[in-house]
């Protein structure tokens, strides 16, 4: 082999390993839509998964400071080994804006962006959990 093509080989190594998640792909066993059964009267796993949105104050660049949690009224998602929030996803108007890939026990389901919601109507998180699937919230701008 060439030195030149030992070097393509090894920054073809270094890329697949820095791209790579820490977590086992197959540890992702339920990528369903859900459905919260009774929005009036949410159970307690619904609120656990279900992405909290929070709009800050607009900066002087006009960007307000957009917050995700996964978990509403208190009911906060867990990081451990085996169950955890994997993805979350910002969209703006059916458009995604940003998203977060999270780690078992090393990050838990939050992501934050400076967003323009100058023409935004509606704002939408999805919450990826490798067991329970995926939960989308809403918030009118
Ligand atoms: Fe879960």
């Amino acid at each position: 082999m060439k030195r030149r093509d030992a070097l393509k080989v090894a920054a073809l190594a270094a890329l697949a390993i820095t791209g790579a998640s820490a977590y086992d792909e197959k540890l992702i066993v339920n990528k369903q839509k859900m459905q919260i059964k009774d929005p009036a009267n949410p159970t307690e796993t619904e609120f656990k998964h279900s992405p909290e949105i929070k709009i800050g104050a607009i900066d002087a660049q006009g960007f307000a400071l957009v917050e995700v949690n996964i978990g509403q009224k208190g009911v906060i998602h867990p990081s451990v080994a085996n169950h955890w929030i994997y993805e979350i996803e910002l969209h703006a108007d059916g458009k995604k804006i940003a998203s977060a890939s999270l780690e078992p026990i090393a990050s838990r389901g939050y992501l934050a962006a400076r967003v323009n919601t100058k023409d935004i109507k509606v704002l939408s998180a999805i919450s990826r959990c490798n067991l329970h699937g995926d939960y989308t919230a809403s918030v009118n701008v």
